[in-house]
């Protein structure tokens, strides 16, 4: 039986404590949550502009939104908040490189991908399995990060796409 607040020990033997509430462990509770992970990006004067983001959430159908979070520190995100369109592209099966670059501190981040851009601005990635073509609707202050909302403006699915999972600091692929 598990009480509250519990210890354990991990397969590795490493005791787990849920009292333990530094950014190591947080990252590492949070990483157990398997989810995608999408490019948002953009076109600022002729240059490609975007991040790798796996905060990405579906939040309403009418009004059509999405959402995502953006850390408070990025230095990205100033070139990106005022545009008046985002692209958002959600990567495939086949995309663990393009993750790592499109979070590349340094370099082109879209080496190795071929892009499209939007008259909007918006920018995308091809090969990848939805494209939301979005504007920032709300941003809503929480904690070290902000929680953009955008409103979708176009869609472009790719069923075909199988989908890349995030999951434990891995990129992973569905069973068929
Ligand atoms: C798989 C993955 C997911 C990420 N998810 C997010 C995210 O949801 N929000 C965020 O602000 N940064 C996220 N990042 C970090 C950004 O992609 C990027 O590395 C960071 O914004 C770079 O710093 P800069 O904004 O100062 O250029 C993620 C990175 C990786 C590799």
């Amino acid at each position: 039986m598990i009480g509250f607040p519990y210890t354990s020990a991990d397969k590795y033997g490493r005791t787990m404590s849920s009292s333990d509430l530094s950014p190591a462990s947080l990252r590492e509770a949070f990483g157990c949550f398997p989810i995608g992970v999408v490019a948002i990006a953009a076109e600022v004067d002729g240059d490609k502009v975007g991040l790798a983001a796996s905060t990405f959430v579906p939040v309403s159908l009418n009004p059509p939104l999405v959402s995502f979070c953006i850390q408070n520190s990025s230095t990205t995100w100033p070139k990106l908040k005022d545009l008046p369109a985002l692209g958002i592209s959600v990567l495939g099966e086949a995309h663990n490189d393009a993750a790592r670059t499109l979070a590349a501190k340094a370099g082109d981040r879209f080496a190795g991908m071929e892009t499209e851009s939007r008259t909007s601005g918006a920018l995308f990635i091809h090969g990848t399995n939805v494209w939301l073509e979005t504007s920032i609707a709300q941003l809503v202050p929480a904690g070290d990060h902000t929680i953009v909302v955008l409103a979708i403006s176009d869609i472009v699915i790719n069923p075909d796409v199988a989908p890349m999972v995030f999951h434990r600091s891995e990129f992973r692929r569905l069973e068929a």
